[in-house]
């Protein structure tokens, strides 16, 4: 099989702005392998995100501290063969960018260079501004992730709703500000009061693309593999199941080594 990109109008975060400023939701979803974002990108997808769950959903770890750069950025070339129209942002993993601007740069130039992604994403607000600003310096757009971070899993301990308490909401919704200030094109708001979500996007010109964050926002995203079901534990108020592949593929599976067992696959017709 042959791999060429054909022309399409292409995603860019000046298209994803003006969305905002027409009132039209962007939708968001992760990926990780080829095969799924060729499906994901040609039905019409705005935004591909080759997130760190690639670490619970793809190699099976429980949390997304342990997957790696170059983990993320081979996940991210598979992915970015396949796209023709949507943006791809690549997060940056755990301990590549956080305390240390100078690697959060480097980290973000391998993403670009190695992957060929159009932007990287990262967790947290004035605590990564130096980074932030390092990498746009740079003229690479970033995304800002605020609310449930869960790179920072084992500080919260819980993955309960983040930012209930009024400090915590101030704070959020100046971080949103300070990214905004610093360049971000956009930020994702992660398990958060609805009305809190729903400032924050009123707060800020640029896109805020929530996830357990209501429907006050511009934008959504979810876990491929939890909306369409091949996830099966995780099972989050916020999440929309539209399909339960666990079982239908679990149930193809079963059928195949059924057929193969009786002798009834492969047939006459399959052979040659
Ligand atoms: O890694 C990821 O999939 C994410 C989404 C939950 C927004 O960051």
């Amino acid at each position: 099989m042959s791999i060429h990109k054909e022309s399409a109008k292409r995603v860019t975060t000046h298209v994803l702005s003006e969305m905002k400023l027409k009132g039209e939701k962007i939708s968001m979803l992760t990926s990780y392998d080829y095969s799924m974002a060729l499906i994901v990108d040609r039905a019409g997808i705005d935004v591909i995100l080759v997130g760190d769950s690639a670490s619970n959903v793809m190699a099976g770890h429980e949390t997304t501290l342990p997957i790696t750069l170059d983990q993320m950025i081979y996940h991210g070339a598979s992915v970015v063969k396949a796209v023709q129209r949507a943006l791809v942002v690549v997060d940056l993993p755990f301990g590549t960018y956080q305390g240390n601007s100078k690697e959060a740069l480097n980290s973000s130039i391998r993403i670009m260079k190695e992957a060929s992604a159009d932007a990287v994403k990262l967790e947290g607000g004035r605590e990564v501004l130096e980074s932030v600003n390092r990498i746009l310096s740079a003229g690479i757009p970033v995304m800002g992730h605020l609310g449930l971070t869960p790179q920072s899993i084992h500080k919260f301990g819980t993955y309960a709703v983040r930012a209930k308490e009024d400090e915590e909401a101030e704070k959020l919704v100046e971080d949103a500000k300070l990214l905004e200030e610093a360049g971000c094109f956009a930020i994702v708001l992660e398990k958060i009061p609805a009305a809190l979500a729903t400032k924050v996007a009123q707060s800020v010109a640029i896109p805020i693309i929530g996830i357990g964050a209501g429907g006050g926002v511009d934008g959504q995203v979810l876990v491929i593999h939890d909306m369409l079901g091949i996830t099966q534990e995780f099972s989050p108020r916020f999440l929309r199941r539209y399909h339960n592949l666990f079982a239908e593929i679990q149930g193809a599976v079963e059928t195949y080594i059924g057929d193969v067992k009786s002798r009834e696959f492969p047939n006459e017709r399959e052979q040659y």
